[in-house]
């Protein structure tokens, strides 16, 4: 199979960077293309770079990456160039994405060291600068107070889209739309697998809201009707810092690694504190209406990606991942099947994402579950064996489900099938 991976990944090629997959994602996007690069790493370590290198172009001058970099025109998609309203000289999205970054690049530069590639140190040092830049934006723009937890501005951030993590705090967002609405998503994929149009009224008012505060962090924080403390894009935060930190060991001057080094520690501190024993998960916190986001999706357990857990804690979220695997024929879920907001077939409202099974079970093994991490890997493993390098499965039958030929799943099989 990793052969029909290796043809996805040339399939899904513009020239340096991944399309998701065609049609559907006809640009760069961030998170998946910092996926892409751990999978080219596995056999093709120049390719790994230029993903990177390409991704970093993108980059704003305060630091931001963005969601999205529109390299190439494309009318497959919305919203485009147009609705965003951004000034990069590469046209981008004007939000970002969970930094996957630094974890790529750790990864990308220890293929390339182990193999003797001559450009390794050269060319990882330049994009530990973009690394870095981004990861002072986080803290600057996303938790100006300091509290040592990134918030999202809107749900496209996450990556998880229509979570149910977002409805409640989506609800007090206005349907009105300043920019008309034309969906193309669902002439790609089945309007049944993807968000609803009350969805997309709420996604779009915020782009509308954003893009009049003209991409200005100071002021979109203050102006955000969505923000939520999230602890997904936390845990990725810390986790990528900490990679950071390691190659800072000898790519990086001593202020540097101070700094990454006080970054970590005051994100590792935030996250460990949204630990909620009583529902033995990490839970995210709406900073609008000050609650916590107690619906069980995902989210709930990437912190464990950049956390030591204390004994009881590991028991706990052991048996709470046991416990949504419990009569799944592929976990995990994105939401709990326990939830009443489970749906199966329904994007991040249920299907499983490999990815998320990658993060998870890595995360599981540095906490000592190898034997839990190894069942998930696994199980992803024979998902996208039987249903192909789909977008997502859904958990109660293993059916592949929205985009067929995904380039983070492939990336994905490259790595958990090693
Ligand atoms: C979409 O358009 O569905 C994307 O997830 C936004 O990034």
């Amino acid at each position: 199979m990793s052969e029909a991976a290796w043809a996805i990944l040339a399939e899904n090629d513009r020239g340096g960077y991944t399309v998701p997959t065609a049609h559907l994602y006809p640009f760069q996007w961030n998170w998946d293309s910092a996926f892409v690069a751990i999978g080219f790493a596995t056999y093709d370590i120049d390719r790994a770079y230029r993903e990177l290198e390409r991704l970093a172009e993108g980059q704003w001058d305060d630091g931001m990456i963005p969601h999205i970099i529109f390299h190439a025109p494309s009318d497959t998609y919305f919203p485009g160039p147009e609705v965003w309203g951004t000034r990069h000289r590469i046209p981008t999205s004007g939000i970002t994405q969970p930094p996957v970054f630094g974890m790529a690049l750790r990864q990308v530069h220890e293929a390339a060291s182990a193999a003797g590639r001559p450009d390794a140190v050269e060319r990882t040092r330049k994009l530990f600068q973009n690394a870095l830049r981004s990861h002072r934006w986080w803290l600057r723009a996303r938790d100006p107070e300091g509290t040592g937890l990134v918030s999202i501005l809107h749900p496209w951030e996450s990556g998880s889209d229509n979570s149910p993590a977002w409805d409640e705090a989506l609800k007090r967002v206005p349907t009105s739309t300043k920019t008309t609405i034309r969906r193309k998503d669902t002439g790609h994929v089945d309007a049944a697998m993807r968000p609803r149009d009350e969805d997309y009224q709420r996604f779009i008012h915020l782009v509308d809201v954003y893009r009049e505060c003209e991409w200005d962090p100071a002021r979109q924080w203050e102006a955000a009707p969505f923000k939520i403390a999230d602890v997904q894009m936390t845990g990725i935060l810390a986790r990528s810092t900490a990679d950071l930190l390691i190659l800072a060991q000898s790519l990086s001057s001593p202020e540097e690694r101070g700094e990454l080094e006080r970054m970590h520690q005051v994100l590792t501190e935030g996250l460990a504190r949204r630990w909620r024993q009583d529902l033995s998960r990490f839970v995210s916190r709406d900073l609008v209406s000050h609650r916590d986001v107690e619906a069980p999706t995902q989210a709930c357990f990437i912190p464990l990606v950049a956390l030591t857990l204390d004994d009881q804690q590991r028991r706990a979220i052991r048996s709470e991942i046991k416990r949504w695997l419990d009569g799944m024929v592929v976990g995990v879920p994105s939401t709990a099947p326990f939830s009443p907001a489970f749906e199966p077939k329904r994007y991040w409202r249920g299907p499983v994402w490999a990815v998320v099974n990658w993060l998870i079970s890595d995360g599981l093994r540095m906490n000592g579950s190898e034997d839990l991490a190894r069942e998930i890997e696994q199980g992803t493993v024979q998902a996208i064996e039987r249903a192909g390098f789909c977008e997502y499965f859904d958990p109660t039958t293993g059916e592949g489900l929205g985009g067929g030929t995904f380039s983070w799943t492939a990336a994905a099989y490259l790595v958990l099938s090693q």
